[in-house]
C-alpha cells in the first residue's frame, strides 16, 4: 500500500511551473500596477528605462481602470500573463474600505468572495471589469489575488488568502480558521477549478502571498505575511510550487510590512527587488542573495509615494512604448 502513494507524493511534488522569462536582455523597464487608498482603482507606473527604482505615473497621474462590479473598489492589483505573452490579466481585491458601515470584521465574515478582473491581449486596450467567485460558501473573503502561469498544464494557478467558516455557521457570525492561502486553477479567469488549501500554518494568520521565479524549473522564492508579527515571510523551494520549502524567515526586520511585490532586475543576474507596504506606501529593498533574504533598503530617489500592494511586471520594447504611448506620464 505504501509503494503507490509514495509515488504520487513524488510526481506531485516534482511538478515544475515555469514562469515566463524570456532573457533578461529582452526587458527594458518594468510596470508598476497598483492602487492608492485614496483612489481603489488601477493605476500604472513606468520606469525610466531599466531603473528598479525611478518610474513615472501614467495617465498623468490618473487611474486607467475602474472597477464597475461588486463594491466598486479595487485593492491588491496582481497582473498575470502567459509565457507567450499574449493575453495579461489584472487582479484585484473586490473591497471598499470607505464603504459606509465599513469594518474589518464585516470584510471577513462577509466579504466578497469573487476576485475582480480585466483582460487584454497588449496590456493597453481593456475589456470591463467582471467579478468571479472564486471562494466557497464557507469562506469569509478573498484577499489579494496572484496568479502563475503553468507551461505543463497551459493554465494559471490563481492564489489569494482567506479564512473559513464551519458549514453549519452560514451566516458566518462563529468562529473561523486562521488566514490562510488558497488556489485554484483557470485557462480564461471566468472558470475556476474547486478553491483548496494551498498553504495553513496551524499557529500563523497569513495573507498577501506571491511567487518569485529565480530562474530554474522548480526554483521559486515565496512571500507572505505574518499577520501576528506583521512582517512579510520568505521560503524557498528547488521543487515547484508544490513542492518542498524552507523558511529562511522575515525578509526584512522592518515591521509592519505587508503586500509584497517581488522582481528580478533586468540588467543584474541574481538581483532582486521586493516592494513593501508600510500601510501608507510601498517601501523598496533588494537582495542579491534571494535564497536567503538579506534585503537592504532600496534608493528612494525617484521612487513614486503612496504606492500601495501591486505587482511588478517586466516589459519588452513593444511593451514599453504601447504602454507609454497609451497612457502618457
Ligand atoms: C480593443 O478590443 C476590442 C475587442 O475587445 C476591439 O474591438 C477593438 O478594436 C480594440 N481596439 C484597439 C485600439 O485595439
Ligand atoms: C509568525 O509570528 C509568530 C509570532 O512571533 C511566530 O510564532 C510564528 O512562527 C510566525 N510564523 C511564520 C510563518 O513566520
Amino acid at each position: 500500500m505504501h509503494a503507490p502513494s509514495i509515488l504520487l507524493a513524488a510526481a506531485f511534488a516534482g511538478v515544475a511551473i515555469a514562469s515566463p522569462t524570456p532573457r533578461a536582455t529582452e526587458y527594458v523597464g518594468y510596470l508598476i500596477s497598483t492602487f492608492s487608498d485614496a483612489v481603489p482603482k488601477v493605476q500604472f507606473h513606468l520606469s525610466e528605462g531599466n531603473s528598479a527604482t525611478e518610474f513615472s505615473f501614467l495617465n498623468g497621474g490618473n487611474p486607467v481602470l475602474t472597477s464597475t462590479v461588486g463594491s466598486k473598489a479595487v485593492r491588491d492589483i496582481f497582473l498575470a500573463t502567459n509565457s507567450a505573452r499574449s493575453e495579461w490579466y489584472l487582479l484585484g481585491t473586490d473591497l471598499d474600505v470607505e464603504a459606509t458601515g465599513f469594518s474589518w470584521d464585516v470584510a471577513t465574515r462577509q466579504g466578497s468572495r469573487g476576485i475582480v478582473v480585466w483582460k487584454s491581449t497588449d496590456l493597453v486596450n481593456w475589456s470591463g471589469s467582471s467579478l468571479v467567485t472564486v471562494e466557497a460558501d464557507t469562506a469569509g473573503m478573498a484577499w489579494a489575488p496572484s496568479a502563475v502561469w503553468d507551461d505543463e498544464t497551459s493554465q494559471y494557478y490563481v492564489f489569494w488568502s482567506s479564512r473559513e467558516y464551519a458549514e453549519s455557521d452560514t451566516a458566518h457570525t462563529g468562529s473561523a480558521t486562521l488566514d490562510k492561502i488558497r488556489y485554484a486553477t483557470t485557462k480564461d479567469f471566468a472558470t475556476f477549478s474547486a478553491p483548496q488549501d494551498y498553504l495553513a500554518i496551524s499557529n500563523t494568520p497569513i495573507i498577501d502571498q506571491e511567487f518569485q521565479y529565480l530562474g530554474t524549473p522548480g526554483n521559486f522564492a515565496r512571500f507572505y505575511k505574518n499577520e501576528t508579527t506583521q512582517q512579510i515571510v520568505e521560503d524557498i523551494t528547488t521543487g515547484g510550487l508544490f513542492g518542498t520549502w524552507t523558511n529562511i524567515g522575515y525578509a526584512t526586520t522592518d515591521i509592519p510590512r505587508e503586500g509584497p511585490a517581488s522582481f528580478a532586475d533586468n540588467v543584474t543576474p541574481g538581483l532582486y527587488h521586493l516592494l513593501a507596504d508600510d500601510y501608507t506606501e510601498y517601501v523598496p529593498y533588494e537582495s542579491t542573495n534571494i535564497r536567503a533574504g538579506g534585503y537592504t533598503a532600496s534608493s528612494t530617489n525617484g521612487f513614486p509615494s503612496g504606492l500601495k500592494h501591486g505587482s511588478v511586471t517586466p516589459l519588452t520594447q513593444a511593451e514599453y512604448d504601447a504602454l507609454a504611448a497609451a497612457y502618457p506620464a
